[in-house]
């Protein structure tokens, strides 16, 4: 299993753990972290949630990109919407999710810790949609969700430039709620699960819900997202992009 979960009193923390992937989300992993979050999502003894990626170095470093390779657009749509579907349900649980970020988080790593309700992240933690590198774009939510977040400019400005930004940085464009020093993310993610597992249940499930509708994440925009996601897929570029990521190069992408 790639996805443990201690539950202790009345919060659970939730490990993403591939630690030979950097933690990344394969298929296998979406499916189990869905399954957690349902699980979870019923369970009345829990009352806020923390998620945090195995070791030291990575929070989720992004979808598998060894897996997503040879997809085609089919696949990489029914990906897209097994992704999507996972990020909603992380937003619509009962309980606030806290994502603790540990370490990288690119592409769908920075899209599953912006699906949660808060953001902590340590000083090392670092943060990219470097999709663009692979010739795609992000297919886990972030096209819609980053706006919601840091607005249209630092959203465009990740999505395409793929740059990886610090924590500091982070913190400056509200991409997360605190920066803490490294070694002490998990005690102070917990502490502020604890603080938040005391509230009235129903009123954090109000709260979660009416911020939510301030800014709903559309049907609409992330059928388009699901949409160039997959059409990006057996295109020379995604093919250039994946290959070179995995051959440890640079990628060559032609104009024309
Ligand atoms: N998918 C699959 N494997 C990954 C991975 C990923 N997203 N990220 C890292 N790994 C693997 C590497 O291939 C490597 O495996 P091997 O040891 O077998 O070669 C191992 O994890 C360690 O990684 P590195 O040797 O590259 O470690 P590093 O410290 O030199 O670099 C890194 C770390 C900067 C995170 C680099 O691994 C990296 O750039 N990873 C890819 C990040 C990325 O592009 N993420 C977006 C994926 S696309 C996506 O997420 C789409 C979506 O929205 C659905």
């Amino acid at each position: 299993m790639a996805v443990e979960v201690a539950r202790e009193g009345s919060v659970a923390v939730v490990t993403v753990s591939r630690p030979a992937a950097l933690n990344a989300l394969n298929a296998q992993t979406v499916e189990e972290l869905s399954v957690v979050v349902q699980d979870l999502a019923s369970d009345a003894a829990i009352g806020a949630v923390m998620l945090t990626g195995a070791g030291d170095k990575a929070f989720v470093a992004g979808a598998d990109i060894a897996e997503m390779q040879s997809f085609n657009a089919e696949q990489a749509r029914a990906f897209s919407a097994r992704g999507q579907a996972l990020m909603d349900a992380i937003e619509a649980a009962p309980q606030p999710w806290i994502a603790a970020v540990n370490g990288f988080a690119l592409g769908g790593g920075c899209e599953l810790a912006l699906a949660c309700d808060i953001r902590l992240a340590c000083e090392s933690a670092s943060f990219a949609q470097p999709e663009i590198d692979l010739g795609v774009t992000p297919g886990f939510g972030g096209t819609q969700r980053l706006p919601r977040h840091v607005g249209q400019g630092w959203a465009k400005y990740l999505v395409l430039s793929g740059r990886r930004i610090g924590a500091a940085e982070a913190l400056r464009i509200g991409l997360v709620q605190a920066v803490v020093p490294d070694g002490t993310l998990f005690d102070e993610a917990h502490r502020l699960a604890v603080h938040l597992a005391r509230k009235s249940p129903a009123a954090l499930r109000a709260g979660k819900a009416a911020v939510l509708a301030a800014a709903e994440c559309s049907g609409a925009g992330q059928e388009i997202e699901r949409g160039v996601f997959a059409a990006a897929f057996g295109s020379p570029d995604q093919r250039e992009g994946m290959a070179a990521f995995l051959a440890h190069r640079r990628p060559r992408f032609e104009r024309s």
